[in-house]
């Protein structure tokens, strides 16, 4: 029997190189090793601000990219999390199990409460006692779910049971948080869960063009998915930050320090990898020119999503079947560990 996968992302828009390469194509590549789950979801994108309106669009618009960029819904199980009540009922249960200290600690919590306590960004460990203070007065001010969301995503992958949890560098913090939550529930209840942990992707942090920060959406320095080929190479050929040695073409580079080399060496040959590193080294080749080469690879490797997307748009009942099936096959299998759970807890009265 194949171990199980979950994976999920949030419906917030139109997907990103770093979600593909950070998350999607590894998850891809994972199909045929595991028995997969991936979820979207949509419980998680309530906790900060929102359009209400376009929710079900966004939803439908991530299922159809992950089919688009290869997630084969023969292959996978593909759902929507609010199609099962499980989530919610697993999570307070494991609220009951997680201390608030170690979701104090989740620096996605820290990152979220500074964004959204309408405070500046901070990323360091909360340690002396005036920025402790600091830290909880602006926690005072977001909703709870924001900080009880590792638990949530904790009952996303527990529910299945599952064991592997591939995800951006961003997400161990939760995935570990997840292999506690298990380990106490099973210490103190009797063994149910088992032990999960994160399968990081060949590339868990691509740099945005900006070439200081994680392409993020939030940050503006993404490239999305659907992008058309001709604006990829513009985008990339004018906007993305080289190395600041090159100030002119005749100026030798570092290729190490530079992130066009760093994103060739995910989206091109080695045999072009090498020649971007050689040309920036020796001013053999000018920045405009890696930057095109790089450009054009990530807009051919792009074709096939771009055409099934295109292909699934124009039948948009299938994405909702897929989903359907998706919710039914999971909702089986949450009401079984739910059933599990609930006995472990006393809480069956002989049923
Ligand atoms: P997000 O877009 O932050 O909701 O993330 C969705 C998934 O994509 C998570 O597994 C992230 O870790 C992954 N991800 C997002 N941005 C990047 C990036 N720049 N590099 C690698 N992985 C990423
Ligand atoms: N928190 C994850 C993110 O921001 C999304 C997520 C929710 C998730 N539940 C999950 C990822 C379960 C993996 C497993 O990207």
């Amino acid at each position: 029997m194949k171990k199980r996968l979950f994976s999920g992302m949030q419906p917030t828009g139109a997907l990103h190189l770093g979600n593909w390469v950070g998350a999607l194509q590894n998850w891809i590549g994972l199909l045929d090793q595991y028995d997969c789950i991936f979820c979207i979801v949509d419980y998680h994108a309530i906790t900060i601000p929102y359009d209400v309106a376009g929710m079900e669009r966004r939803i439908i618009d991530a299922a159809s990219d992950y089919i688009a960029a290869g997630l084969d819904p023969a292959r996978a199980t593909i759902f929507v999390q609010s199609d099962v009540p499980q989530h919610t009922e697993l999570a307070w249960v494991f609220d009951s199990v997680t201390p608030l200290g170690q979701l104090m600690r989740m620096t996605q919590f820290k990152a979220k409460t500074a964004q959204f306590a309408d405070m500046e960004e901070e990323d360091e460990q909360v340690a002396g006692e005036e920025e402790r203070s600091e830290f909880l007065e602006k926690a005072g001010k977001v909703n709870a779910g924001l900080f009880t969301y590792p638990v949530l995503q904790a009952a996303d992958i527990l529910l299945y049971k599952g064991e592997a949890v591939p995800v951006g560098e961003d997400q161990v913090q939760h995935v570990e948080l997840t292999r506690d939550i298990a380990r106490r529930f099973n210490n103190r209840y009797g063994e149910v869960f088992p032990e999960c942990r994160p399968l990081l992707s060949p590339t868990p942090r691509l740099m945005g063009l900006d070439a200081v920060n994680k392409m993020s959406k939030s940050i503006g320095n993404h490239i999305p998915m659907q992008t058309p080929p001709e604006e990829i190479i513009r985008r990339v050929t004018r906007e993305a930050v080289s190395d600041y040695r090159r100030q002119r073409r005749q100026d030798p580079g570092v290729p190490e320090e530079c992130n066009v080399h760093a994103w060739h060496k995910v989206f091109s040959t080695p045999a072009e990898v090498e020649w971007s590193a050689q040309g920036c080294r020796s001013a053999g080749i000018g920045c405009f020119e890696c930057k095109k080469k790089v450009a054009e690879n990530i807009a051919g490797q792009l074709a096939p999503y771009r055409e099934k997307r295109a292909e699934i748009a124009a039948r948009p009942d299938y994405v909702r079947d897929v989903l359907a099936e998706g919710a039914k096959r999971c909702r089986e299998i949450a009401a079984a560990t739910m059933e599990e759970v609930r006995t472990k807890l006393g809480l069956t009265r002989g049923r």
